[in-house]
C-alpha cells in the first residue's frame, strides 16, 4: 500500500497537530500530512502549518447559510469534503476540530478519521471536559484517540492514556497535563492506523504490538 495522504481538521492554536507533523517528519513514519484545514480562517494553526510548509487552507463555516441564515451543515461538509478530495486525502485527523460533522460526512469517512478528545471516554464526552472531571471528584481523567461515529465522541477506541487528578488541580493544570499526554498517543496511534495494524472488530479496536517511549498509562501498553 502507499504511504496514506493526511488531512488534519483544526480549529484553533494546533498543539496536537503540531505533534503529528513533527511525528510524520520523521523518516520512516508510516504517513504523510499533506494538508491542513481549519474551519476558521483565523486559527493560529494554520499559520503553524504554513511554516512547516505543509499546505493550510480555511473552509470557513460561516459561510455556509442557508436562506433563513441558519447554518448549512451539510453545504459546509460538502465543501469540506471536495477540498479532502482535491488533496487525494486517505485519512482524517481531527485534531482540536470544533465544528459537529453530518452523518453523511463520517459515514463516508468511516474507518478513514480519526479524533482525539481530552478525556478517557465514554466519560466526558463533548466540552469542558476537565472542569467536569474536577467537578466529579474522578481521580484519574485522561485522554482518547478514537475512530470517528455519527454520534460525537462515540466510537471505536484506539488508544487511551491516564493522568492523576492531584490536589489543588484546577482546569488548566489539569488540562496541560492531559495535553502532553495527547500529544503522545495521537502520533502513536496515527502510526497504528497508517500502518494497518488499528483494527476495528465491531465496536472494538484490536491492536497489533507496538513500541512506545512514555512513563505515562498508556492502552494498549507497548511493547
Ligand atoms: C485538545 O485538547 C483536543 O483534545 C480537543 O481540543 C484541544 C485542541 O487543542 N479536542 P490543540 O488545538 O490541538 O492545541
Amino acid at each position: 500500500m502507499s504511504t496514506p495522504r493526511i488531512a488534519v481538521l483544526i480549529s484553533g492554536r494546533g498543539s496536537n497537530m503540531m505533534s503529528l507533523i513533527e511525528a510524520a517528519a520523521v523518516p520512516g513514519f508510516p504517513g504523510e500530512i499533506a494538508c491542513v484545514i481549519s474551519n476558521r480562517p483565523e486559527a493560529h494553526g494554520l499559520v503553524r502549518a504554513q511554516a512547516c510548509n505543509i499546505p493550510a487552507r480555511a473552509v470557513d463555516h460561516t459561510a455556509f447559510r442557508d436562506a433563513a441564515g441558519k447554518a448549512d451543515r451539510a453545504g459546509f461538509d460538502a465543501a469540506l469534503d471536495a477540498a479532502l478530495e482535491e488533496e487525494r486525502i486517505d485519512l482524517v485527523c481531527l485534531a482540536g476540530f470544533m465544528r459537529l460533522l453530518t452523518p453523511a460526512f463520517t459515514r463516508k469517512w468511516a474507518g478513514r478519521m480519526i479524533n482525539i478528545h481530552p478525556a478517557l471516554l465514554p466519560s466526558f464526552k463533548g466540552l469542558h471536559t476537565h472542569e467536569r472531571a474536577l467537578a466529579e471528584g474522578v481521580k484519574i481523567h485522561g485522554c482518547t484517540v478514537h475512530f470517528v461515529t455519527p454520534e460525537m465522541d462515540v466510537g471505536p477506541i484506539i488508544m487511551q492514556a491516564a493522568v492523576p487528578v492531584l490536589e489543588g488541580d484546577d482546569a488548566d493544570t489539569l488540562g496541560a497535563r492531559v495535553l502532553a499526554q495527547e500529544h503522545v498517543i495521537y502520533p502513536a496511534a496515527l502510526r497504528l492506523v497508517c500502518e494497518g495494524r488499528a483494527r476495528i472488530e465491531g465496536n472494538v479496536v484490536r491492536i497489533d504490538a507496538f513500541e512506545l517511549a512514555t512513563h505515562a498509562l498508556v492502552v494498549p501498553p507497548a511493547g
